[in-house]
C-alpha cells in the first residue's frame, strides 16, 4: 500500500515537471529578445489583418493569418512577407498560412528581380534571423515546417485548445510538443503562446458558434451560419 502510494506521488510528480517545462511563454509584461509586447502586439494585429488584405474578406471562415518579420533588423521589426490560408482559393490542402506565408517568403527572398536576390542556400540561412507570427497556434503540420525553417522565434495568437473547445476539428498535438521533440535540428527556436488572444480568439470563435459575434466588419448572414463583410 505505501508502496503504490510512493508510485502515485512520484509519477504525479513527474507530470508536474513535464507539464511545467512544457508550458510555453505567454507573459505579456517581459521583453523578449528585447522586443515589447506592444511590439509583439502590432505584428500580431498585422498577422489579423493579413485576411482582409489577402483573402479579400476580414472574415474568411479560415481565418489563418502569418506574417514573417526580421526583429534582428530592429527591434521594431521590418515585414518580409505575409499568407492567408489558400486551401479554398489553391485546392492544396497543406496551403496553411504559415505554409503560405514561407512559400511567399521563399519566392520574395529568392526574387531575382526583388529586393534581396538570394540564392537557395541564402535564404535557407536567412529564416534563422526571421520570427513567424501567426494569429492561431500552428497545427502539427506548420509547427514541424516551422522548427525546419529554422525560425529563430515562433510566436502565436489564439491556442489549439481554444479552437478545439469553439468547434474546431484539429490534430491534437500542440505545437509546444513538436518543439520538445525537434531537440535534434540546428536551430533552436523561441515560442510565444497566447499573443494577443484576446485580438486573435474573435477571428476563430464565430464559426461554430451562431450566438458568437462576426469579426469587426462582418455581419451574420440570413441563415446565421457564417460571417460575411459588410453589414447585414
Ligand atoms: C535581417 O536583419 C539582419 C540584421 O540587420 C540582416 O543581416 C539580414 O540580412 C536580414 N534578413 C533579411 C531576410 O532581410
Ligand atoms: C506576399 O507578401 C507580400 C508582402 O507582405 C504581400 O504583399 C503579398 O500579397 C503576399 N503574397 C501572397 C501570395 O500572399
Ligand atoms: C488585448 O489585450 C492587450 C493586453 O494583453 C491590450 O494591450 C489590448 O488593448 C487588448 N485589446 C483589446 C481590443 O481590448
Ligand atoms: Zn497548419
Amino acid at each position: 500500500m505505501r508502496l503504490s502510494h510512493l508510485f502515485v506521488a512520484s509519477t504525479a510528480y513527474l507530470h508536474g515537471v513535464l507539464a511545467t517545462t512544457q508550458l510555453p511563454l505567454a507573459d505579456e509584461t517581459l521583453m523578449i529578445n528585447g522586443v515589447t509586447f506592444e511590439t509583439r502586439a502590432r505584428w500580431m494585429r498585422l498577422a489579423n489583418q493579413a485576411l482582409g488584405e489577402l483573402s479579400g474578406s476580414p472574415c474568411p471562415f479560415a481565418a489563418f493569418g502569418t506574417v514573417i518579420v526580421n526583429h534582428t533588423a530592429s527591434d521594431e521589426g521590418e515585414l518580409i512577407c505575409m499568407g492567408v490560408n489558400e486551401n479554398g482559393k489553391t485546392g492544396n490542402p497543406s496551403s496553411h498560412g504559415e505554409i503560405a506565408a514561407i512559400t511567399n517568403c521563399t519566392n520574395i527572398l529568392t526574387d531575382p528581380n526583388g529586393k534581396f536576390r538570394l540564392t537557395a542556400t541564402e535564404v535557407a540561412a536567412a529564416f534563422t534571423d526571421l520570427s513567424l507570427y501567426t494569429n492561431a497556434e500552428s497545427c502539427p503540420m506548420c509547427a514541424s515546417a516551422i522548427r525546419w525553417a529554422g525560425f529563430r522565434e515562433y510566436i502565436y495568437g489564439t491556442s489549439i485548445a481554444r479552437l478545439i473547445e469553439k468547434g474546431w476539428g484539429q490534430i491534437r498535438i500542440p505545437s509546444v510538443d513538436i518543439f520538445e521533440a525537434s531537440f535534434d535540428l540546428p536551430y533552436p527556436s523561441r515560442l510565444m503562446a497566447n499573443v494577443l488572444a484576446n485580438e486573435t480568439d474573435p477571428y476563430f470563435l464565430w464559426q461554430y458558434d451562431p450566438s458568437y459575434p462576426c469579426p469587426l466588419g462582418c455581419s451574420r448572414t440570413k441563415s446565421g451560419k457564417s460571417c460575411k463583410a459588410g453589414s447585414s
